[in-house]
Order: structure tokens, then C-alpha cells, then sequence
């Protein structure tokens, strides 16, 4: 079905793994489309419910968008592709079911921007995380700028982005861009038991948490209005009935997505 990419759905969690190994899973054209057609996929079928993004191999998650495609690309070619790389991205940022990156070596640069795209980020001791577009006379087009001083802070964001410097897994722990470090051989395994938890919460108020969450950083939105919004339609469901019901008759809830 993909040509760069490894599918599999276990659970209701489907997981993604970018599959360029010899180049160490960088991102040219085709994965970005496979990508997106791969979070398309996420969107429209109600079989998944969660899902894990990482890379193949034991060197690297993705160490970049491909370089050699960059070359002799234009102005305008250059921003066209930075605004679909962004669009991509924002379809896994404001995905209704959790995207959690299971991070297994290198994320620099686009990989970086992948990373820090999904809602949270779990990384193998041997990760480096690193956005090292000035080294090449660029900088991140595919919304690292943003989404890394919002993770991150300023300060510490702006000297990554601009010095280039690759930082090891128990500095982004420290820094809050990643929220565990576990072994290359826990990393799935972690990834996949808090999805599991997820799992079996009620999807629409999942759902409306990324939302609400996400709009704390768009200023088109009132994120406490998304907040109304969201807690409102949740007493709607059939869900947040049964929730409640199964908390007062001291039983477990049997969610179903409605
Ligand atoms: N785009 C295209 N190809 C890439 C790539 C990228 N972002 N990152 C790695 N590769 C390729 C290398 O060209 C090499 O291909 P080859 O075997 O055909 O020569 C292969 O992947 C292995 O990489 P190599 O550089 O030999 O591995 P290394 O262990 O010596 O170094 C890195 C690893 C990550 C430090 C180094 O590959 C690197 O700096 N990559 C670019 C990172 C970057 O600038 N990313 C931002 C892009 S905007």
C-alpha cells in the first residue's frame, strides 16, 4: 500500500514507521505524500483509535527533510513546499485521535518538526534532537520555528535554531520536549501501553481535549470558548451517559465513540 512507509494496526493503534533506512528515513517527497495519505487514513477509519509515528532501523526517527531535494529549487518552490510540508504536519497536530512519536535515534531538522507535530513524544536513550537548518544557509519550514518555542521556551528554542546544536534525550526530557526516556527495546512497548490507557477513554472527549489543548496556540481561537464548546457537546453523547452512569453504579465504563 506504501512504498516508504510500514503500516500496522494492533489494538486500535495504528503505527506508522517511516521507512528509509539507508538514507536514515529522511523525507522527500514521496514519504510526505505517503505521510499524508497515511494520516488521511487515520482520520476516516473508525478501527483506529490511536496512533504511533517513528522511524525504522536503530540510527534514526527521521533525520531530516531530504537535502538533495533542495537543490536548485526557487523562491516561490521553496515556500510552496514548506506550505505543504506545514499543512501535513497541522493534519497530525490537529488529528482527533492521539499521534504520539516513539522517537529511535536521529530527529533533526523536518524530523525534529515531525516529532514535535504530534501531541507528545516518547524517546529511546540513544535520541538527539536537533533542527540544524542554518548549518545548510535555511531555516525549518515545516512549523519548527513555532511549535518549538512553544514546547520548549524561547530562549532555550532560539539557540537550537540558531547554533544548530543537537541535544540527547535526557536534555529534551529535561527541557519538556519529550515525556519519557526508555531503552531502543522498551520504546513501542512504552508507546503502545499509555495508548492502550487512552484507548479505552471516551473518544469524542479525547477528541475535544487536542482540540481545546491545540487552541491555546492559535490565535484565531478563544481556547476557553473551544473549552464551553467542547465540555457542552460532550453532555450530548451517548458516552458521557454512560460514564457517569458506570461511576455512580461503581462499574467500569464501556465507551462507545458516540
Ligand atoms: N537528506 C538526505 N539524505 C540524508 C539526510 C537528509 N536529511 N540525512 C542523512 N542522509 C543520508 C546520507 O546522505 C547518507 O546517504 P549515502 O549513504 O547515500 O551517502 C545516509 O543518509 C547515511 O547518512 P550519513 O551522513 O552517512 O550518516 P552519519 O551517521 O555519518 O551522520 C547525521 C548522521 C544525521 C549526523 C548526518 O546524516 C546528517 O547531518 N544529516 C543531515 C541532517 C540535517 O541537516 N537535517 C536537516 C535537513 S533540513
Amino acid at each position: 500500500m506504501y512504498q516508504t512507509l510500514l503500516t500496522t494496526l494492533e489494538n486500535n493503534i495504528y503505527t506508522i514507521t517511516i521507512n528509509r533506512p539507508d538514507k536514515l528515513n529522511a523525507l522527500n517527497k514521496m514519504v510526505m505524500e505517503e505521510l499524508s495519505r497515511a494520516i488521511d487514513e487515520v482520520y476516516e477509519n473508525d478501527e483506529i483509535r490511536s496512533v504511533i509515528i517513528t522511524g525504522a532501523g536503530a540510527k534514526s526517527f527521521v533525520a531530516g527533510a531530504d537535502i538533495s531535494e533542495f537543490v536548485g529549487l526557487t523562491v516561490g518552490e521553496g515556500k510552496a513546499l514548506a506550505e505543504k510540508g506545514q499543512g501535513i504536519f497541522m493534519k497530525i497536530e490537529e488529528c482527533p485521535k492521539p499521534v504520539v512519536a516513539a522517537v529511535n535515534g536521529f530527529a533533526l531538522g523536518g524530523g525534529c518538526e515531525l516529532a514535535i507535530a504530534c501531541h507528545f513524544r516518547i524517546a529511546s536513550d540513544n535520541a538527539t534532537f536537533g533542527q540544524p537548518e542554518v548549518n545548510l544557509g535555511l531555516i525549518p519550514g515545516y512549523g519548527g520555528t513555532q511549535r518549538l518555542v512553544q514546547l520548549i521556551g524561547k530562549g532555550r528554542a532560539i539557540e537550537m535554531l540558531l547554533s544548530a546544536n543537537m541535544i540527547d534525550a535526557n536534555t529534551a526530557l529535561q527541557y519538556g520536549l519529550i515525556n519519557y526516556v526508555v531503552t531502543q527495546h522498551e520504546l513501542l512497548e512504552k508507546a503502545k501501553s499509555i495508548l492502550l490507557v487512552i484507548n479505552t477513554k471516551a473518544p469524542i472527549a479525547v477528541a475535544e481535549c487536542i482540540e481545546a489543548a491545540n487552541a491555546v496556540y492559535n490565535e484565531s481561537k478563544n481556547g476557553f470558548l473551544v473549552e464551553i464548546h467542547g465540555f457542552g457537546k460532550c453532555f450530548g453523547t451517548e458516552d458521557m451517559k454512560e460514564g457517569t452512569t458506570a461511576f455512580l453504579e461503581k462499574r467500569k465504563a464501556e465507551f462507545k465513540g458516540i
